[in-house]
């Protein structure tokens, strides 16, 4: 197949880990025949400093033309020190989404046999967790309206949802749910938030055409504590923009660490394929982050852009792989970490000699 793909390394650690995503697509590629156009265009603080705009629009083009999206991390810590920062890198990021109509990000968390010893959570608490987490990504809080009063001391966020941005993403957690062991537990706060009740008064319409389907209401309070404590009971999860996102880097816990966590973007117009971690900037430019997060992205983009299924279980028993080894970063290994391009390596090497 010709595959294109923007890529778009964005800050901190981003260029570093999406560099060993792009050997292992090309890894691919030469073993299974496919014809790779990469092309390189900026988001985030990168793209502040040379365009001045977070998203220019020539991303935008390049990304709606491609047929996926690569993308690594965004934010710099100029920003974050800085409250009263007109622009910020982060808008970048949502600005991506919602222009490219990304209404669904996908977060699996599944366990490593290989880690499941080094996790703070007991052994036989996470043991065989395979959970696929659904964020809504372009409503709620993130994209209400919000401001400050005149002098200053009052500040809002908007919560807004509407009936159509929950039915299209509840919809499509019910079809996951429904090829998988269709259970699915919808995430809310509707003892305390109104676009919480809208949520479940939507969500319990939506179920009626899914009459297979076991469903469960959760309030994310109770969801945050039985992640960890029973994860298990957990199949598909189906939640709002900031709930999914607070509960998708608590759920990292159970894999073993934030970067190992990959995910998938997909919507209206192109999909794009991102770790779910952010850009670590402590860690830029010295070769130490995990990049597995961003390779098992890579290994969703196989899977969900290209339909190659192949392909995509040949990196994540890659992924695997390494990590029944040892060989990787210094999140995860104690005694002996490598460099994140070694991982990247070992990672193309094992692909280029395994038979298919
Ligand atoms: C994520 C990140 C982003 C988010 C940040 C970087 C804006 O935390 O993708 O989970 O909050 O969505
Ligand atoms: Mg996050």
């Amino acid at each position: 197949m010709n595959l294109d793909i923007t890529v778009l390394p964005g800050d901190g650690i981003g260029p570093e880990i999406i560099e060993q995503a792009e050997k292992v697509v090309l890894a691919i590629a030469e073993k299974f025949g496919h014809k790779i156009q990469f092309t390189h265009a900026l988001v985030g603080a990168v793209a502040i400093d040379e365009t001045g705009k977070p998203f220019p629009d020539e991303t935008f083009e390049l990304c709606k033309r491609s047929d996926a999206v690569l993308f690594g991390a965004i934010g710099d810590p100029k920003y974050d020190n800085d409250p009263t920062a007109k622009v910020r890198p982060e808008q970048g990021l949502l600005a991506m989404r919602k222009k490219l109509g990304l209404y669904a990000n996908v977060r699996p968390v599944k366990t490593f046999r290989s880690l499941i010893e080094k996790s703070p959570i007991r052994p036989e608490i996470i043991q065989d967790v395979d959970i696929i987490v659904i964020r809504e990504l372009t409503g709620g809080i993130y994209f209400g309206e919000k401001g400050r009063s005149a002098d200053g001391n009052t500040a809002f966020d908007t919560n807004l949802y509407t009936r159509q941005e929950i039915d299209r993403i509840v919809r499509l957690a019910c079809k996951y749910a429904m090829n998988r062991s269709k259970k699915l537990t919808i995430v809310d706060k509707a003892n305390v938030l109104e676009t919480s009740r809208l949520w479940r008064e939507t969500s319990q319409d939506i179920v009626k055409d899914f009459p297979e389907l076991e469903t469960d209401y959760m309030f994310v309070d109770n969801a945050a504590m039985q992640i960890i404590q029973n994860p298990k009971q957990f199949d598909v999860m189906v939640t709002e923009n900031m709930f999914g996102d607070i509960l998708t880097d608590e759920a990292s816990v159970i894999s073993g660490s934030l970067g190992l966590l990959p995910s998938a973007s997909i919507g209206k117009l192109t999909s794009l394929f991102e770790p779910i971690h952010g850009s670590y900037p402590q860690a830029k430019g010295k070769d130490i982050a995990n990049p597995l997060g961003t390779i098992l992205s890579v290994a969703m983009m196989f899977e969900y852009a290209f339909m190659l299924d192949t392909e995509s279980k040949f990196i994540r028993e890659a992924v695997s792989s390494s990590l029944d080894n040892n060989f990787t970063t210094e999140d995860i290994s104690d005694n002996n970490p490598r460099k994140t391009s070694e991982v990247g390596d070992w990672i193309v090497n094992y692909i280029l000699k395994k038979n298919i």
